[in-house]
């Protein structure tokens, strides 16, 4: 089996949280639990954890984790954006913490058949959830060129999406297109030459895994809601690994009445982490607490 996600900001996190003994704590993407374990150790056996997660798979190696530490949870497979109704599921109304790590754990990102990276050659699926309908394949092949060009645009900022588009819809009247590294090809192949450090098809599949998941709708609605579910005196930290994320959260913590910023700086990785783990990079936390 794979090495476990490496948590990202996980000092940081645990010290601008300050989770204490018996507090109940909620870990609204709590993927392979790299966070979850160490919160679970500073609740102790008074406290509670939940978590949430849209990937099945990630639940169950998580739920093995934590058996291991002794903690009293419970874990939800679903969106954050509907934490109210899993919590009023075991009649909880207020919580003590509420952290949020958004993205995709290294096991998503490299595992072929889920179609996350253009690394790995696989299907063009996408999605976090496997329950959910739409795919990246058929955003690809049955969505017009201008809807896949506003799609690049918008979530992926890639200032070529008008050409990357007409590219799509050229190749797929000769054939579907299907796997992570046709797309990446197709990127390539109408990509200026560039020195850029970073592969021309990034904002692509940045672009269409934020379309396929209604990353960035989910996280408004759970900010919408989730200000009330904290206790007075309760906080929350949220990591973003890309600009329209963290925009969206630092506008809610800005304009929420319930909420007083912690953080004034954004947090971000030491260099040390950086260099321990490079996904780390482009992390950036947010930190508020409910008044
Ligand atoms: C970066 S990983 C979390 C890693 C975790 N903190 C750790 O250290 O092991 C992000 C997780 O969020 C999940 N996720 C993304 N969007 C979600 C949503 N709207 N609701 C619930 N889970 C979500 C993903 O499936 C993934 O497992």
């Amino acid at each position: 089996m794979e090495a476990y996600h490496e948590p990202v900001l996980l000092t940081e996190a645990l010290d601008l949280l300050e989770i204490e003994e018996d507090e109940i704590v909620v870990d609204c993407t709590i993927g392979e639990g790299g966070h979850s374990i160490e919160f679970a150790k500073r609740i102790g056996k008074e406290g509670f954890l939940i978590g949430i997660d849209l990937d099945e798979f990630a639940l169950d190696r998580a739920q093995k984790r934590l058996a291991d530490v002794g903690v009293a949870f419970k874990l939800f497979h679903g969106n954050f954006k509907d934490i109210g109704i899993f919590l009023r599921s075991i009649d909880i109304n207020y919580v003590d913490k509420i952290f949020l790590d958004l993205g995709m754990s290294s096991f998503q990102l490299s595992g072929a058949e889920r179609g996350f990276s253009f690394k790995v050659d696989g299907p063009l699926d996408m999605r976090m959830d496997r329950d959910s309908a739409l795919t990246a394949a058929m955003v690809l092949n049955t969505f017009k060129e201008e809807e896949i060009s506003w799609i690049l645009w918008i979530f992926g900022e890639e200032r070529f999406s008008k050409r990357i588009a007409r590219e799509i819809v050229k190749r797929r009247k000769i054939k579907p297109i299907e796997t992570t590294h046709e797309l990446a090809n197709i990127v390539l192949s109408v990509y200026p030459a560039s020195r850029s450090r970073i592969h021309p098809a990034t904002k692509t599949f940045q672009a269409l895994r934020i379309f396929v998941n209604s990353e960035l709708d989910n996280l408004k609605t759970f900010l919408e809601v989730s200000p009330a579910i904290l206790k007075i005196g309760g906080r929350i930290a949220i990591i973003s690994y890309h600009s329209l994320e963290d925009k969206i959260v630092k506008n809610a913590f800005k304009n929420s009445k319930m909420l007083k910023i912690i953080s004034k700086k954004v947090v971000t990785p030491s260099r040390s982490e950086i260099s321990i783990n490079k996904r780390a990079r482009s992390a950036r936390m947010r930190i508020a607490e409910r008044i």
